[in-house]
This record gives structure tokens, C-alpha cells and sequence, in this order.
């Protein structure tokens, strides 16, 4: 009876680990894991840093919208507001677009990344852009999301 309760709790914790991996990843972006950083990198060059920045600088006057209301990209260098958010909501924003906070009529030039990027390669790309954080700002987003 007894083994039989663990066995039965154990396929509930299995099952729930299935599911979380699905998207959501426990520990959070793998900055830490080199060779995710270093995939992440490839993945930054081929699909953000046109927009973003060879070097996470985002481009001119971010921060203003232009003519016909669009944002220019915003950095993701510790300038930016990148390390305010939370990993799931970088994953997020990431895969679905700003649409999926701002609303489905929120104009954006950033583009949803489904279907495009798999899972792991943007949690890898954001583990590119998190390793490139001065140590501090990386603690700091480290204790404010994960701990
Ligand atoms: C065509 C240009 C373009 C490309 C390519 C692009 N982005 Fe963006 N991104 C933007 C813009 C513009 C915003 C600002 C969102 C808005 O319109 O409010 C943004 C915002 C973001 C944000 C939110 C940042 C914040 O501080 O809130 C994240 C995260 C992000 N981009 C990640 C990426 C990643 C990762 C890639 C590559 C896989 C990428 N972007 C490719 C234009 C782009």
C-alpha cells in the first residue's frame, strides 16, 4: 500500500515536470551554461542584432516613437529595461511579441518568434543576452526573478 502511494506520487511529479517543460524552464535563463550562452549567441547574430545591436545597443532614440507610432528597439544591454523583467516574461515576449502584454492591437516591430525559434534556442538567446550584464545587474535580476 505504502509503495503504491509513492509510485502514484511519483507519476504526479513526473507528469507536472512534463508539463512545466513544456516553456517555462525552473531555473530560469541558463546564463550560466556556456554552451547555451555560446548557441545563443549564433541565434542573437542570425535573428536580433539587426535590430538589437551587434552589441545589445538597440538603436537610436529608443525611446521615442516614430512617425507611425512604432518604437525603435530598445537596447538589451544594461541601458535598457531588458533586466526589469522577469525570465518568463523575456521568454514571452520572445515567442508571442509584445502583443501578447500590450494587447492585440499594440503596434510593434518586434516579431513573435514561434515557429521560428524553438524553445531552447530562445531560452539560450537570452541566456546570450543575460551573460553579456555587467555581474551586478546580472545578481540583481538574479535575486529580483529566482530567488
Ligand atoms: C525587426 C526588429 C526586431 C528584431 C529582429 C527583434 N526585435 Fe526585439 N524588439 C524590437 C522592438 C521595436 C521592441 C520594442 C517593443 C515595442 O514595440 O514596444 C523589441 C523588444 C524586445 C524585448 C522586450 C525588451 C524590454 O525591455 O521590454 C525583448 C525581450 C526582445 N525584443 C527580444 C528580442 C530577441 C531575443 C530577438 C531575436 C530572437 C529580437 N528581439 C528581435 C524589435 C526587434
Amino acid at each position: 500500500m505504502k509503495t503504491h502511494t509513492i509510485g502514484q506520487l511519483c507519476l504526479i511529479v513526473f507528469g507536472a515536470m512534463i508539463l512545466v517543460g513544456c516553456n517555462a524552464n525552473a531555473n530560469g535563463i541558463p546564463y550560466e551554461d556556456s554552451k547555451k550562452v555560446e548557441q545563443g549567441m549564433a541565434v542573437y547574430e542570425a535573428n536580433c542584432a539587426g535590430c538589437h545591436g551587434v552589441n545589445l545597443e538597440g538603436q537610436p532614440n529608443w525611446q521615442t516613437r516614430d512617425a507611425g507610432g512604432y518604437l525603435p528597439a530598445p537596447p538589451h544591454d544594461e541601458t535598457g529595461h531588458t533586466w526589469h523583467h522577469s525570465d518568463q516574461m523575456l521568454f514571452e515576449m520572445t515567442k508571442y511579441g509584445p502583443q501578447k502584454f500590450a494587447g492585440a492591437d499594440y503596434k510593434s516591430a518586434m516579431p513573435p518568434y514561434e515557429g521560428m525559434l524553438t524553445d531552447s534556442e530562445i531560452w539560450n538567446v537570452l541566456a546570450y543576452i543575460k551573460s553579456k550584464w555587467p555581474e551586478a545587474i546580472r545578481a540583481r535580476h538574479t535575486k529580483a526573478f529566482l530567488k
